[in-house]
C-alpha cells in the first residue's frame, strides 16, 4: 500500500504521520520543533521524523512516495523556497528546505504554507467537503488561511499572497511580529488572548495555578470569570471584524475555523457568528456558514501528504 509522509510545522511542534489516500494516519507522532533555536535545529528535528517513519514503513513492508511539508510562512512553491514571514521559528528565512530534506531522506518533497495545506486538508477530507468556495482560518500562535475559489485554493500571484492573519485591522494599533501595525493576527490569534489576560492578570494582581494559555482562560470564561470574560469578548470582536472582512470580500458557502480555540465548543463559534452577522453585509454572509474544522491538529499534515499522494 502506498503512503506519503506528512509533516506540519509549528512555533512548539512537529506533527508527523504516514498518510493513505483515503486519508487514513499511521505513526502518528509529535516532536518538538526547536523553533526557538535555530533553523538547522529545525531541519533536524524534521529529519528525525521523517526519519522515524520511512524506518517503520520499511519494516511493515509499506511504500514512502515522498514527503508532504507544511510550514508557516510565504513559500515559493516553484522553487521550493521558504521565504520569510515565519516569525515563530529563528532564521526561518530563505530556506530551501525541501533540498535539504530530500538530499537526507531520499525521498521526492513538496513544501507549502501550513495554513494553505491545512485548509486542503479541511477541503478534502473535513468541514470544507463538497463545498466550492471556502475560507478557511486557523487560529493559533499565529493567524493563517487560505481561500478556495471554484474548488481551488488562491494563493495570489507567484504564490505571495493569503496571509489572512496580516489584515491591518486596527489603526494605529500595537505592531505584529511582521512589522507592520495592528494586525487581525496580532489581536486575534490565540497568543493575542494570553498576552492580553496575562497583562490584566498583572494589572489586576491576579495569580493562577497553572500555566496562563488558552484552556485556562475558556476555562474562566465558562466560570464567569470577570477577566475572562473581557478577553474572551474581545477576542470574539476581534476575530468576528476579520472575518466579516473576507465574508464581504469572497462571500463564501462556509468559513471554516481550525486551531485548538476553534474547538472549544459551540459557544466559540456562536459569539463568533454573532460578530460577523453584525458587521458583514447581509447580502455577502447571506450564504456562509461558520463552523469549526474537522480534522484537527491533523489536518495540516494531510494536506501535505495529499500533495505528494
Ligand atoms: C504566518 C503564516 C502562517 C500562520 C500560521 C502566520 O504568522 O505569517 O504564514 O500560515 O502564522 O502558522
Amino acid at each position: 500500500m502506498e503512503y506519503a509522509i506528512g509533516i506540519d510545522l509549528g512555533g512548539t511542534s512537529i506533527k508527523y504521520a504516514l498518510v493513505s489516500k483515503a486519508g487514513d494516519l499511521l505513526f502518528e507522532g509529535r516532536l518538538p520543533s526547536f523553533a526557538n533555536v535555530s533553523a538547522a535545529k529545525v531541519i533536524e528535528q524534521l529529519t528525525k521524523a521523517a526519519t522515524m517513519l520511512k524506518d517503520e514503513a520499511i519494516k511493515q513492508n509499506l511504500t514512502v512516495l515522498g514527503i508532504g511539508l507544511g510550514t508557516p510562512g510565504i513559500v515559493d512553491e516553484s522553487n521550493r523556497i521558504v521565504l520569510g514571514g515565519a516569525e515563530n521559528i529563528v532564521g526561518w528565512e530563505n530556506i530551501d528546505v525541501a533540498s535539504l530534506l530530500e538530499k537526507q531522506m531520499n525521498l521526492p518533497v513538496v513544501v507549502g504554507n501550513d495554513a494553505s495545506l491545512m485548509g486542503l486538508g479541511e477541503m478534502k477530507y473535513g468541514s470544507g467537503r463538497g463545498y466550492t468556495h471556502v475560507v478557511f482560518l486557523t487560529v493559533g500562535t499565529g493567524i493563517g488561511g487560505v481561500v478556495f475559489i471554484d474548488g481551488k485554493p488562491f494563493n495570489g500571484y507567484a504564490n505571495r499572497g493569503m496571509e489572512l492573519g496580516h489584515v491591518p485591522l486596527i489603526a494605529n494599533g500595537e505592531r505584529c511580529a511582521c512589522g507592520a501595525v495592528g494586525c487581525l493576527e496580532h489581536y486575534a490569534s490565540t497568543s493575542a488572548l494570553v498576552r492580553r489576560f496575562s497583562a490584566l492578570a498583572k494589572e489586576r494582581h491576579l495569580s493562577f495555578d497553572s500555566e496562563i494559555n488558552g484552556e485556562l482562560i475558556v476555562r474562566l470564561y465558562h466560570e464567569n470569570f470577570p477577566t475572562a470574560v473581557e478577553c474572551m469578548n474581545e477576542h470574539f470582536y476581534y476575530l468576528g471584524r476579520g472575518i466579516a472582512g473576507f465574508v464581504n470580500m469572497f462571500s463564501p458557502q462556509r468559513v471554516v475555523i481550525g486551531g485548538g480555540i476553534a474547538e472549544s465548543g459551540t459557544f466559540y463559534l456562536e459569539n463568533i457568528r454573532k460578530v460577523v452577522r453584525e458587521n458583514a453585509i447581509a447580502d455577502c454572509a447571506v450564504n456562509t456558514e461558520i463552523v469549526a474544522a474537522s480534522l484537527g491538529n491533523k489536518a495540516g499534515l494531510i494536506g501535505a501528504a495529499s500533495l505528494i499522494l
